[in-house]
């Protein structure tokens, strides 16, 4: 996490004053599979995110289709397909966790499909469950595992904790139709990480292909090599990620290199990217780098988590005037313009 920060920190642009024209209203928005968007930023898949702020889901959604921009909803979401989709419309898409037996895979498409979803993503990094120290220490579990420290952390946030009641206890909605019945929160639990652990093959990725005719986009690439063979599988855009630093510590970050994966797709490519960005500079910055649109995980977390129901809002809003600050002080008159007014290269 801390080297995504560092290596965002390293990207500086070059302003350009003195221009022919006074105007310093950029244009933010873009265009993604014949869709466009307000904002050339979008909020990503983020798993049991109702644990962290009931009904987030919902209420990002609804933030999200009125900035007009793209919303990720996890396989491992709180809340159902259909009334995510029902509030975020086409500005929501699918993160799937392919399951590796391909019956409870194409089941899992068909139902994608019929909801509605027209973008589909593929997360390939996390062929398995990762040590965090952190979640252990606090009893981040399934089911949850209450100590002394959890029930004063309760009982110091009674707008969380009485929400969370009313709500009742989060579930993985879209995954309990695969699960049978009778089975404890734990075996639940455990019955869902079989089903998907293990590497997301090439052949895996092929047969997803030939299964969903949306558009494929394909999640947790960081090498070139790894872009091409996505590429080669018939996907139609890239996301380039580290997961915000959550499967790895000794991995680079996206923004560094993001520089060579566009060298090496060409310009056509489509390549999302995400990871440690907090603020509409950031976001300048890994646009500046190659990515024609970039996502954001955590700060959509913590604006629920800091305020509640309006956080969704208010850190899109945040974003968005930071970026456009940005881009009104560099010089730049669109997003897809902010490469040619870096500094230097990084790579
Ligand atoms: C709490 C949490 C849950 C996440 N769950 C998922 C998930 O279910 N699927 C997925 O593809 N990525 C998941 N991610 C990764 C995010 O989609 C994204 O890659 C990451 O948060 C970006 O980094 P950032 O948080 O620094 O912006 C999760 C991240 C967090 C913090």
């Amino acid at each position: 996490m801390q080297r995504n920060r560092t290596a965002l920190d390293k990207v500086a642009f070059a302003p350009q004053y003195l221009p022919e024209t006074t105007s310093v209203v950029p244009d933010l928005s873009t265009e993604l599979f014949g869709k466009s968007y307000a904002l050339p930023f979008g909020i990503s898949p983020l798993g049991l995110s109702g644990l962290m702020w009931p009904r987030a889901v919902e209420i990002l959604a609804e933030a999200a289709r009125k900035a007009d921009i793209p919303m990720g909803l996890s396989h491992f979401a709180t809340s159902h397909v259909r009334d995510f989709r029902a509030i975020a419309e086409g500005n929501g898409w699918f993160q799937f966790y392919p399951a590796r037996d391909p019956h409870v895979r194409h089941a899992m498409l068909a139902e994608i499909a019929q909801t509605g979803f027209e973008e589909l993503i593929v997360t390939v990094d996390i062929p398995t469950a990762t040590r965090r120290d952190r979640e252990l220490r606090t009893g981040l579990s399934v089911p949850p595992s209450i100590n002394a420290r959890t029930l004063w952390e309760v009982a110091t946030q009674p707008r969380w904790a009485l929400a969370t009641l009313l709500e009742g206890t989060p579930s993985f909605k879209n995954l309990d139709a695969y699960i049978p019945q009778g089975l404890s929160m734990a075996d639940k639990a455990s019955f869902l990480t079989d089903i998907i652990e293990g590497h997301v093959t090439a052949d895996i990725l092929r047969d997803i292909r030939a299964h969903w005719k949306g558009k494929l986009i394909v999640k947790g690439i960081m090498t070139v090599a790894n872009a091409q063979k996505a590429f080669e599988c018939g996907v139609d855009a890239i996301w380039v990620s580290n997961q915000g630093g959550r499967q790895l510590d000794a991995m680079q970050s996206p923004v560094e290199v993001l520089p060579s994966i566009r060298r090496s797709v060409g310009p056509d490519a489509i390549v999302l990217a995400d990871s440690g960005m907090r603020s509409g500079l950031d976001i300048a910055r890994m646009l500046s780098q190659g990515a024609n649109v970039v996502f954001l995980g955590r700060p959509f977390i913590y604006g629920l988590e800091a305020i509640g129901a309006s956080g969704g809002d208010h850190v899109i809003h945040v974003l968005r005037e930071e970026l456009r600050c940005a881009l009104a002080q560099i010089g730049s008159a669109t997003a897809r313009d902010l490469p040619d007014f870096l500094a230097y290269q990084i790579d």
